[in-house]
């Protein structure tokens, strides 16, 4: 529907964006915001928001997903909340006019707090009110704005069909913007890839302004934005997916292991099984901190897992592969793909549906800090028992360590089919993460220092030559740009660990579409050959 009116606005203007900024004030931007031509009916008035405005706070604090980036002073002069695409347009335009740069915020997850902190000035588009969802069933497709969330996208499945779903991330607050552009992964993964491999078209607001489509943008651009993160190149404003079949019944389970229960040994089994398993069937393992019934300290393993059929099959099929594990019927529970997402999400029994349309996370805010590897070859446990004391430093009270298995679909999909690279040869994928609910630097760096330590430590363990890293899982500890020109040398520190060789292609899909490294961040994709340009 939100298809025909993208096409018949026109960008203008835009020939007279000027490749060099001024050092305006905001309020010439506002201006220029106000003074281009939108066709339209809603007004741009009320999308924009300065630092007077007394929604601005609550407007900016919406979608911070992590305390680490919630009081901090290099906030936007402006936020724009498009209501259409000639927002959008207006902002590319008018940020590039006056001396500002853009953030673009879809959930507002990013690990780093790239689509709402920079330390230039800068306006944020935020893409809250661009979440329609039209669902095409017959044809098993969907078109979804990149402002909604995968909540938002799995009710709107889930309203039209039981049997149909899509593969994308657990946690249902986050923005298929920023998510779709960086991979995407849950428990489909093993069986239909990632979201980005589920794509068939998009539509995006290029530096130019212009409105894009898979067919306009080209087959280079779209192959980028799939996994090479979409704020190097654009602003995404919407994706097709390719919806995918599920059965109407599936099984979930979680079993916990804790050391005294042999988890170690369970864990070394796993390895050797995890990612060669049915790919209907996906177990991963989450690590923290628990305590044992006499009240000492110890590791649990949870073992958490999806099953696309029915409980009958599940159990021959873990007593065939994973024995060690001890599954049993009583720790398995049947029901429709649909609740199966709420339960991975964390929610208790006979849940509505709804409670996907919440854009609050489930637990509340924390500080948090996140990194991740993946990992080649088995840890022998030898490895795994020098992991475990760390669970038991102060630092680690909110920490886990989680192990998703690839394998199946991810092993059939070539390293340079899109951006992101780690597929065949990698047996799972490692996320590390801690949290912490106080505020101050000293908490921040007592607990960054942990996961940093922990990173070091496992080193030996994971993937070589690069160390591999999953960009959706955003860590500027691997390497930063320059606030500046960027060398590809210098990109290529942290670009080769999320990316391998894709990251030679990329950097030359950004020479293509945007050369004068306009859109730009910590862990933007450089363009090439731009020696001696600021
Ligand atoms: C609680 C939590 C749970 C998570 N669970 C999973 C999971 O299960 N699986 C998984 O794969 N990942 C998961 N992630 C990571 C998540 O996929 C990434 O953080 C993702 O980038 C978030 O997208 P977003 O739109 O919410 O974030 P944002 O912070 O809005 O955006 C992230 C990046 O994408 C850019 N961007 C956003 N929208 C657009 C757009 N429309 N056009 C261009 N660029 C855009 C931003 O500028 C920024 O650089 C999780 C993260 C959190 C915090
Ligand atoms: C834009 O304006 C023209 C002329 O007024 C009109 O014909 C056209 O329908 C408008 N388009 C939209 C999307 O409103
Ligand atoms: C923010 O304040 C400006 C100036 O008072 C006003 O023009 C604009 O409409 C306000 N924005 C919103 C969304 O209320
Ligand atoms: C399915 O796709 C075909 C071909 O693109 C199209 O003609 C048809 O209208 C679509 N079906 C629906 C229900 O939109
Ligand atoms: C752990 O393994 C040992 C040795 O294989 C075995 O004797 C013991 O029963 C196991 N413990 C549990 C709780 O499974
Ligand atoms: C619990 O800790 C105490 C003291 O460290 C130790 O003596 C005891 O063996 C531990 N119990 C178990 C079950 O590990
Ligand atoms: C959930 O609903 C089912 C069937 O409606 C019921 O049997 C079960 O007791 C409910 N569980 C809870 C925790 O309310
Ligand atoms: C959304 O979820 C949060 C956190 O669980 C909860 O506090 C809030 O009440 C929910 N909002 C609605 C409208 O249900
Ligand atoms: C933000 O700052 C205020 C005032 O300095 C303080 O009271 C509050 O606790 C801080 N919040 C966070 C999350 O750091």
């Amino acid at each position: 529907m939100f298809l025909k009116t993208y096409f018949t606005i026109v960008p203008i203007v835009l020939l007279f964006v000027s490749t060099f900024s001024i050092a305006d004030t905001h309020e010439n931007f506002v201006q220029c915001l106000y003074s281009y031509p939108h066709n339209t009916s809603s007004s741009i008035s009320s999308a924009v928001y300065t630092q007077a405005n007394s929604s601005y706070s609550s407007i900016l604090d919406f979608s911070i997903q992590n305390l680490r980036f919630s009081n901090i002073s290099s906030k936007p002069l402006v936020i724009v909340t498009p209501l259409e695409v000639s927002h959008i347009q207006a902002t590319v335009f008018c940020s590039q006019r006056h001396g500002m740069q853009i953030r673009t915020r879809s959930g507002g997850h990013d690990y780093e707090g790239l689509s709402y902190v920079a330390e230039v000035p800068f306006v944020v588009i935020d893409l809250i009110n661009l979440r329609e969802i039209n669902m095409d069933v017959e044809n098993r497709t969907a078109w979804v704005q990149a402002g909604a969330t995968i909540g938002e996208l799995y009710y709107s499945i889930s309203q039209k069909s039981k049997t149909l779903g899509f593969p994308a991330g657990v946690c249902p607050p986050v923005g298929t913007g920023g998510h779709f552009s960086g991979g995407g992964y849950g428990f489909l993964m093993r069986k239909y890839g990632l979201s980005a491999d589920n794509i068939v078209d998009a539509h995006i607001i290029d530096v130019n302004g212009n409105l894009l489509d898979r067919e306009t943008m080209g087959e280079d651009l779209f192959w980028a934005i799939r996994g090479g993160g979409g704020a190097s190149f654009g602003v995404i404003v919407a994706w097709k997916l390719k919806l995918v079949p599920v059965p109407s019944t599936v099984t979930v389970f979680r079993v916990e292991r804790i050391l005294e229960q042999n988890a170690t040994e369970i864990i070394e089994k796993w390895q050797l099984v995890a990612n060669k398993l049915d790919e209907d069937l996906t177990i991963r393992i989450n690590m923290g901190r628990a305590t044992t019934q006499n009240g000492n300290l110890t590791v649990q393993a949870q073992f958490e897992s999806l099953y696309l059929g029915r409980i009958d099959q599940l159990i021959p099929l873990m007593q065939k592969s994973f024995p060690e594990l001890g599954l049993v019927r009583e720790d398995c529970s049947e029901m429709s793909w649909i609740d199966s997402i709420l339960y991975m999400a964390g929610f208790t029994d006979n849940q509505s549906t709804d409670v996907l349309l919440n854009r609050t996370q489930l637990n509340g805010l924390s500080f948090n800090k996140g990194k991740s590897d993946y990992v080649r070859d088995p840890i022998p446990n030898v490895g795994l028992e020098g992991l475990w004391p760390f669970f038991f430093e102060d630092e680690a009270q909110s920490a886990f360590v989680q192990f998703t298995p690839y394998g199946a679909r991810m092993d059939e999909i070539s390293e340079s089919e899109t951006p992101f690279p780690h597929r065949s040869g990698n047996i799972f994928h490692i996320q590390y993460g801690v949290s912490w609910r106080d505020a101050g630097e000293e908490e921040a760096q007592r607990h960054i220092n942990w996961i940093r330590r922990l990173y070091s430590y496992m080193e030996t363990y994971v993937s070589k030559s690069p160390r591999a890293a999953y960009l959706n899982y955003r860590d500027l500890d691997i390497g930063v740009n320059s606030n500046g020109y960027t060398s590809y040398n210098q990109a290529s520190i942290w670009g080769r660990k999320y990316f391998k060789n894709n990251f030679n292609r990329l950097t030359r899909v950004k020479t293509k579409v945007d050369p004068l490294n306009f859109l730009r961040n910590e862990q933007s994709i450089p363009p090439l050959m731009l020696k001696g340009r600021k």
